[in-house]
């Protein structure tokens, strides 16, 4: 026994000090995923599930180190760290893809583009969506899926039943010109601000209200700044997983292989999950009873629709015409319905 212990505290103390004779397994390959909201979300969540779920098929041969809210990059900063290969993984709002000068991507700020899940999931998950991340290959950068999110609600300490109701508020948005567009149609002041300052710019009265789908809204407690919230449904915010196209390309193709299925699976398990985790957080902020929160009849939701779908026409200059015509072709006919 006495020779035993021996044995193991020789071995430990040569491990310990990296002495030559002890096999080491090989360092794990590092995926540091950097990302700006609360992990209590819909895109939170299935990063961890992508973390969980390719620890496990790799059997730790790769590590996902997830980073949020903000507390690695914010917003502009995380997409200049993947480009140079400081994270290997984002998944930006599709709002965000500006920074990078894709325009494109911003046809999904369009309001009332898409009438229904139906129409989203057609675009995302067919050759809109996929052109759109072949697109991002010429900035080092390979797009792998589409994360949901869900429909915007607005918010501010007024309360917001007509878009007259906008006209002079000073509105936070993400950094996207359809976005600023939009608010200016309302006759509301732009306020592009990185995810992380918007509780801050809320409760100081930088900015006087917001947009956010409730999951966001509620888990950065901006319901308690926000004495009213409006489910407008008027505009939708998801996301795309993006790589260092370098650092991919460079990993074994078995390995690849095995990562890119666990971003199906974690994607497939975002997309069933985002609307009851929005759902659910709607509920909760009614529950915390810091805020009025409004349905819009169908009739008002129309007068909302008539206020802004111009704002589509006016971005023709801005984003691909055909674009924007082949995403009306598949909304045409549809009913509007953000339920599911
Ligand atoms: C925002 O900046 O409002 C959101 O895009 C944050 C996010 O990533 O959902």
């Amino acid at each position: 026994m006495k020779r035993l212990i021996g044995l193991f505290l020789s071995w430990a103390t040569m491990a310990a000090l990296n002495l030559p004779g002890v096999v080491h397994a090989a360092p794990a390959i590092v995926i540091k995923f950097s990302h700006v909201v609360d992990e209590n979300t819909p895109k939170g969540l299935a990063a961890l599930e992508f973390k969980r779920l390719v620890e496990e098929r790799t059997r730790g041969k790769v590590r996902v180190e997830v980073y949020p809210n903000s507390s690695l990059y914010k917003d502009k900063e995380e997409l200049e760290a993947l480009q140079l290969g400081a994270v290997q993984m984002l998944a930006p709002s599709l709002a965000k893809f500006g920074y990078l000068g894709m325009r494109d991507f911003e046809v999904f700020d369009l309001p009332y583009i898409f009438p229904n899940r139906r129409v989203l999931k057609a675009v995302t998950e067919g050759p809109i969506g996929r052109e759109l991340l072949n697109q991002l290959e010429d900035r080092g950068i390979l797009g792998l899926a589409y994360w949901d999110n869900g429909f915007k609600v607005m918010s501010a300490n007024t309360p917001l039943l007509h878009p007259e109701d906008l006209k002079g508020k000073r509105m936070r948005i993400q950094p996207s010109r359809v976005l600023e567009a939009q608010m200016e149609s309302l006759g509301a002041t732009p306020i592009p601000l990185a995810f992380s300052d918007v509780y801050t710019a809320l409760e100081t009265g930088l900015a006087d209200g917001t947009e956010n789908p409730p999951s966001n809204l509620y888990s950065k407690n901006m319901h308690k700044v926000q004495k009213y919230v409006t489910v407008t449904n008027h505009g939708y915010l998801g996301y795309a997983v993006i790589v260092n196209r370098k650092f991919w390309t460079s990993l074994p193709a078995d390995l690849r292989a095995t990562l890119e299925r666990c971003m199906v699976d974690a994607t497939k398990r975002n997309n069933e999950e985002s609307v009851r985790l929005n759902a659910e957080a709607l509920e909760k902020v009614k529950a915390a009873g810091t805020s009025v929160v409004t349905q819009l009849t169908p009739a008002q939701r129309e007068e909302w629709r008539k206020a802004l779908e111009p704002v589509q026409r006016k971005m023709e200059g801005r984003i691909n015409k055909t674009l924007i015509e082949r995403i009306r072709k598949t909304a045409a006919n549809e009913q509007y319905s953000y339920a599911r």
